[in-house]
């Protein structure tokens, strides 16, 4: 724990180019930065978190002159817009540079000159299939009908001129051993293979200057002064962005020398640059004799309904309407939550729609209103309960919950926010879950207030430690859960109630209003057209036919196998009745018997009791399959047992 407290920690996001304005997938990247900056700040680290803009280089020349403006004036515009918007979402950035900051064009300049000293710098020529767009080289046999570039499909141009050379190729034995020596440099893993396979398809040396445009970083004036000639050359804006790491740690430069923050423990990016940041970024380093990353973590690609996002489609997800729209810690979860880090992932409406209603208002937001409605109705927000005796008799519980929050740290460090999210939120369902099997509002018409106490203290401890770990994710959110009981998202609490395990047992609260409300679908753009067209209704009933039914809602009580057969599970269903009703439902293959306790669901009541593989089943429990599985029919919000269906 010491070791932790205070120790360094720096991470980056990409810089992204000024020749568009910020869309889901940029926020997507620095969302991940922030939520793992204030997970080390939680966890007590020092943090340096950066982002910043990419200024230089041809496509944004072009992109200036497009839009009528010189190029410093066109950058200065954007520029502003990722930093406002950053602003505006609360990213807890400490540092935003920008390629045009003189104090990275120094920095850059001073790397340059380092590397040609060591001799890893050249001249020559070069001559290469260039795509503008992304900035980047390729060999023939990676272009698209010998013409297009394989990455955004744009036509590519050829590209002959003086250049300066990095013997990139003398560090492949070097970066090979490297990853060896390091497997978790690269996150996910499974993107290693791609990294070395490219290595050992044969590294050439890269062309790191360019003479045919101006909007670039100058040779360092010593080279200059020694053959005027090198004036026309301006730097690979690719070598120019990658040294920024080091220029906002004031490396070689006029700014504060932050350079105990080096080396950067993660450098996101998105897969599309990878290979900058796994391949060039550390032979660059190992030519500056700086130490290398620890990880480099790359994430998928968020499409929208299926297809890539692009302007000239004009499906462009705007990340700020979404969160007007939605609220930004509920975005933020979405896409913490939505999509296994690594993979690609589709935005939709629809998606997050489900998630904030199932996720966000049914386990957390729920969990929550009746915890303040119970505490408010039995106890005046006033809990108190004996020390020992809660332990005792939560003594299950609780380890349960300790077991699930010391698991939690490990997700976070790979990188693994989905998993972290997911291995938190099974705590609300163990909240739910026992809620539903205490009946507290049974317990308290039996004046047995104690017990109700104690139920209340664990999930008011359950609340704090799970909204202390959900804070680097949903920071907001977080924060209103901690407030009910006068608590904050700081790393003394961190150390408190999840490292040292302590506990509540007197607990004063406030209310506050619910957190996630439900959202309907009426937001949705697009589901209005198909309702004006004729249906035809197949095997018509009357309503009278429909009311022969009774269906209920009713809550699982227990779960369990049903040892003889393999669809049945056998279920406790309480209806409100006098005693629950044992049901058994052919859903073996889809549910978990422990997951399943706690829920609601619908029931039919009246349907004549059967016998199954020998044992009672008094009704039947109604679900919705497709080809992708089955799903168990529950209320949108929490109904009374027995409540009718109609
Ligand atoms: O590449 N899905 O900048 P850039 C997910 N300037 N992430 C996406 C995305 C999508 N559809 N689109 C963009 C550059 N991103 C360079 C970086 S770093 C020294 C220089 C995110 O503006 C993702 O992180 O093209 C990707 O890597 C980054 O934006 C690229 O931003
Ligand atoms: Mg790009």
């Amino acid at each position: 724990m010491e070791a932790v407290l205070n120790s360094k920690f720096y991470i980056t996001s990409p810089i992204y180019y000024v020749n568009d304005i910020p869309h889901i997938g940029h926020a997507y990247t620095t969302i991940i930065v922030d939520t793992l900056a204030r997970f080390a700040r939680l966890k007590g680290k020092d943090v340096f978190c950066l982002t910043g803009t990419d200024e230089h280089g041809q496509k944004i020349e072009q992109s200036a002159k497009k839009n009528g403006k010189n190029p410093q004036e066109y950058v200065n515009e954007i520029a502003q817009k990722f930093k406002n918007l950053w602003d505006e979402f609360g990213i807890s950035y400490n540092h935003f540079i920008r390629t045009t900051d003189d104090y990275h064009i120094q920095t850059a300049q001073v790397a340059f000159l380092k590397m040609f000293e060591k001799g890893d710098i050249y001249k020559g020529e070069y001559e290469g299939n260039y795509c503008v767009s992304c900035e980047s080289f390729f060999t023939k046999f990676q272009l698209i009908n010998e013409k297009c570039c394989p990455d955004c499909g744009k036509e590519i141009i050829l590209l002959k001129e003086e250049s300066y050379f990095f013997r990139l190729s003398a560090y492949s034995e070097r970066l090979l051993r490297f990853y060896e020596e390091h497997p978790d440099f690269i996150l996910p893993t499974f993107r290693r293979n791609e990294v070395i396979n490219f290595i050992k398809m044969g590294l050439e040396d890269l062309s790191i200057t360019r003479t045919t445009f101006d909007w670039g970083i100058k040779l360092p004036q010593a080279l200059i002064d020694k053959d005027p000639n090198n004036a026309k050359h301006v730097m690979y804006v690719w070598l120019d962005a990658l040294i920024n790491y080091l220029s906002a740690l004031g490396f070689c430069n006029t700014l504060e020398n932050k350079m105990d923050f080096w080396a950067a423990d993660y450098h996101i990016v998105g897969k599309d640059i990878l290979r900058f940041h796994a391949i060039y970024w550390p032979a660059f380093l190992m030519s500056l004799d700086l130490p290398l990353p620890h990880h480099i973590a790359a994430h998928g690609w968020w499409t929208k309904e299926g297809k890539k996002m692009s302007k000239s489609i004009g499906n462009v997800v705007n990340p700020k309407e979404v969160v007007d729209s939605y609220g930004l810690d509920c975005f933020r979860y979405f896409v913490l939550r939505e999509v296994p880090f690594g993979q690609d992932g589709d935005f939709s409406q629809k998606a997050l729609i489900e998630r904030i209603n199932s996720d966000l208002s049914n386990d957390l937001g729920n969990l929550l209103n009746r915890f303040l409605g119970m505490s408010a109705k039995y106890f005046n927000n006033h809990l108190k309960v004996d020390s020992t005796h809660f332990k005792e008799h939560y003594h299950l519980e609780l380890s349960q919950v300790d077991k699930v929050l010391k698991s939690l740290e490990g997700y976070m460090d790979a990188v693994q926010i989905h998993r972290y999210l997911e291995e938190l939120w099974t705590l609300f369902g163990l909240g739910n879950g026992i809620i539903a099997k205490k009946e507290p509002w049974r317990l308290a018409k039996e004046g047995k207030n104690e017990e109700v106490a104690e139920l209340l203290v664990f999930i008011a401890n359950l609340l704090i430690k799970s909204a202390l770990c959900l804070s680097p994710c949903m920071p907001k959110s977080a924060e209103s859960i901690l407030n009910v009981f006068g608590l904050k998202a700081e790393s003394q609490n961190y150390q408190k109630f999840i490292l040292a395990g302590e506990l509540l047992t007197q607990i004063q609260c406030e209310t506050i209003s619910a957190l996630f409300p439900k959202v309907e679908n009426v937001l949705l753009e697009n589901n209005t057209q198909e309702s004006k067209a004729e249906i035809e209704i197949a095997n018509p009933i009357s309503k009278e036919d429909f009311q022969k039914i009774q269906i209920k809602i009713g809550t699982i009580v227990n779960a369990e196998w049903l040892p003889k057969s393999e669809k049945l599970l056998k279920l406790q269903v309480d209806l409100g009745e006098k005693r629950t009703r044992q049901i058994l439902a052919g859903i073996k293959a889809y549910y978990n018997p422990q997951s399943l306790i706690g829920k609601q669901v619908c029931v039919v009541a009246n349907l004549k009791p059967a016998k199954l593989m020998g044992e009672l089943s008094e009704g039947m429990i109604l679900a919705a399959k497709d080809s992708k599985g089955l799903a168990l029919i529950s209320p949108q919000d929490f109904k009374d047992n027995g409540s009718p269906i109609s």
